[in-house]
């Protein structure tokens, strides 16, 4: 069953604001990705709404097998096409695009990488959307959530309320990985300057937690 929040469904809501333009994202990988999984040995790596792709194909690119989920088709399908275009058929065999509403989508096994990368939604609360992310880091893996800080937004947001977005201690409360079998190895805010809407540069802040489940 789809989510459904004030009659419309995280899928509707997605597809129509990937239609509404024909890139809704820079193309590049997310810097907190770049900066926390470049030294990390490839394995299989799960990307929470995974957009139109370019984190996953990163990760192909680095040797990971990925498995990337977004709930809107739209996304998807441009994902799909980034990856084909950046390294053909070889490329994209290694990654696996899943189309999953993760109010009800959770992984069927466990991934040596589990990164979600500014997973915010109107219609999905941020804690039920990362509800199985951390169970699905393999021991000795890796779980990688960034987000918006809800103090330092990037300008220009449209139909945002400040609980849509986390500070790195709401995740490790939500999360469930306080206690011994996991190691907190980055919480916190991180901030980063983005040319808003008028041209000019803007400081935004980035809510990181990486986290290794120990063996
Ligand atoms: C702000 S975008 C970030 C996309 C990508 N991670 C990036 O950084 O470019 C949030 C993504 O989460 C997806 N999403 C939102 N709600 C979802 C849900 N319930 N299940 C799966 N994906 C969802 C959206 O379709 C969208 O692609």
């Amino acid at each position: 069953m789809e989510h459904n929040h004030g009659g419309r469904t995280s899928a509707e809501v997605w597809d129509e604001m990937y239609r509404s333009r024909p890139k809704a994202w820079s193309g590049r990988p997310n810097p907190q990705l770049v900066a926390e999984a470049a030294d990390l040995p490839a394995g299989t790596a799960l990307d929470l709404g995974c957009g139109e792709g370019a984190d996953a194909v990163w990760l192909a690119e680095r040797g990971w097998s990925v498995t990337a989920v977004d709930v809107s088709a739209v996304a998807l399908h441009r994902a799909a096409a980034h990856a084909a275009e950046a390294g053909g058929d070889e490329l994209a065999d290694r990654i696996k695009f899943v189309r999953g509403d993760l109010a009800t989508w959770a992984p069927h096994r466990g991934f040596d990488l589990v990164s979600a990368q500014y997973l915010h939604s109107t219609v999905l609360p941020w804690q039920e959307a990362l509800g199985s992310a951390a169970d699905a880091v393999v021991p000795g893996g890796t779980l990688l959530i960034v987000g918006h800080h809800p103090d330092a937004l990037p300008p220009g947001g449209n139909h945002v309320t400040e609980d849509m977005f986390y500070r790195p201690d709401d995740l490790v409360r939500e999360l469930g990985i306080e206690g011994p079998d996991w190691e907190v190895q980055v919480l916190e805010r991180r901030d980063r300057t983005v040319t808003g809407p008028e041209g000019g540069e803007v400081t935004i802040g980035d809510s990181v937690l990486k986290a290794r489940r120990r063996a």
